[in-house]
């Protein structure tokens, strides 16, 4: 049964009724990025144990305080510059910058005083919330619509597997089309094309705008050509069996073709410096970087709060070995020092 938003329903019909089936990823970016009814253009996505589903920055403010570490030590790499941008995309209600921020303030105030923190946010009640959670930093913050050309270090979080996919395997595409009322897949054999377009020109964009310095993606996916595609939709911290349940008001993702967005990356001059999981990719940070004060509080045992967090992060059946971390970098000397969240990074499947 179709159910969700009717307005969305009814735009998504009619587009059917006059012009025949549409790709599945026309109908993600409606249900997602329509904007006035999408999920999340319209403000609706809700994150966290209220909301619809847990994130890495749901789980508490340690992401952020380790990836603060991280940030740093590019920083640091490119020559400690002034005006070093960490540009996030995907950001949500901000709380992840602010985490970054808060921590960055507290702990390296030399870094605080070179970085400015710009949020990538075509969506309009998305920016004003994120500029109510960041007030306090306000002076250090800038936001865009689209990626502009900056030095420094791009971040997402759960961003690739959010971009529109079409459903190809095997020669066939399933499209969306209509039996009566009730939206149905309709298969239509397919010459050779990506399914996950977005996501590629997604790297083509980012190519383009960099213009030294790193990106660090974070995500969940797989690098072997066998995995079967199939995209996941949840509510209420609920799996829906169909991605025709509750249109507009339910998340829509599909894992990350890793293998694809490398090649990309690569055949676009960015240079491959990390690949691991999200349990191996904390655990350099937390080994390497001067944050002792940060994980002794985790783990003291007054602060079972952090203790939990720490481990949710990390715990290889929690989201330790669910996500991955992809690390790229442009203009940036083959020989500089490898990063310390890749320091235990096993390297061998993706030197193919
Ligand atoms: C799964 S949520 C992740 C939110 C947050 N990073 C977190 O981890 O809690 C995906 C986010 O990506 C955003 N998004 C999708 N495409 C985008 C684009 N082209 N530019 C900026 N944000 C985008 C969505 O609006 C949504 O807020």
């Amino acid at each position: 049964m179709n159910t969700g938003n009717a307005d969305l329903i009814r735009i998504i019909r009619a587009k059917i009724e006059q012009h025949g089936p549409v790709s599945f990823a026309w109908f993600m970016q409606q249900a997602l990025y329509h904007p006035e009814y999408g999920y999340y253009s319209s403000g609706r996505c809700a994150i966290g144990r209220k909301g619809d589903y847990f994130t890495n920055v749901s789980v508490g403010p340690l992401v952020g305080q380790l990836l603060a570490a991280q940030f740093s030590e590019i920083w640091e790499c490119l020559g400690k510059m002034n005006d070093f941008v960490i540009v996030e995309q995907g950001a949500h209600d901000g709380r992840f910058a602010l985490d970054v921020l808060e921590s960055v303030q507290k702990r390296l105030p030399e870094f605080f005083d070179a970085l400015r923190y710009r949020i990538v946010e075509p969506f309009p009640i998305l920016q004003r919330r994120q500029r109510q959670m960041l007030e306090p930093f306000r002076h250090k913050l800038d936001w865009r619509s689209s990626l502009q050309p900056f030095t420094g270090v791009h971040f997402s979080n759960e961003l690739l597997d959010a971009m529109p996919v079409r459903l190809i395997s095997d020669g066939t595409e399933k499209l969306v089309g209509l039996n009566g009322d009730k939206f149905v897949f309709i298969e239509r054999p397919v010459n050779k094309t990506m399914f996950n377009q977005a996501a590629l020109e997604f790297i083509d964009e980012i190519t383009a705008n960099l213009q030294r310095g790193y990106v660090i993606a974070i995500d969940y996916g797989f690098l072997d050509d066998g995995f079967e595609r199939t995209v996941e939709v949840r509510a209420q911290h609920r799996h829906l069996d169909s991605p025709f349940e509750r249109i507009g008001d339910a998340d829509i993702t599909m894992r990350v073709d890793w293998r694809s967005i490398i090649e990309r990356a690569r055949a676009n001059g960015l240079r491959l410096v990390g690949f691991t999981d999200q349990h191996h990719f904390l655990t350099g940070i937390i080994s390497q970087l001067a944050i002792g004060d940060l994980v002794d509080q985790s783990l003291s045992s007054d602060s079972r709060k952090a203790k939990r967090e720490l481990q949710t992060l990390l715990h290889p059946e929690m989201l330790g070995r669910a996500f991955q971390v992809l690390g790229l970098t442009k203009n940036i000397d083959p020989g500089a020092q490898p990063l310390s969240g890749f320091k235990f990074a096993p390297g061998a499947a993706l030197r193919r």
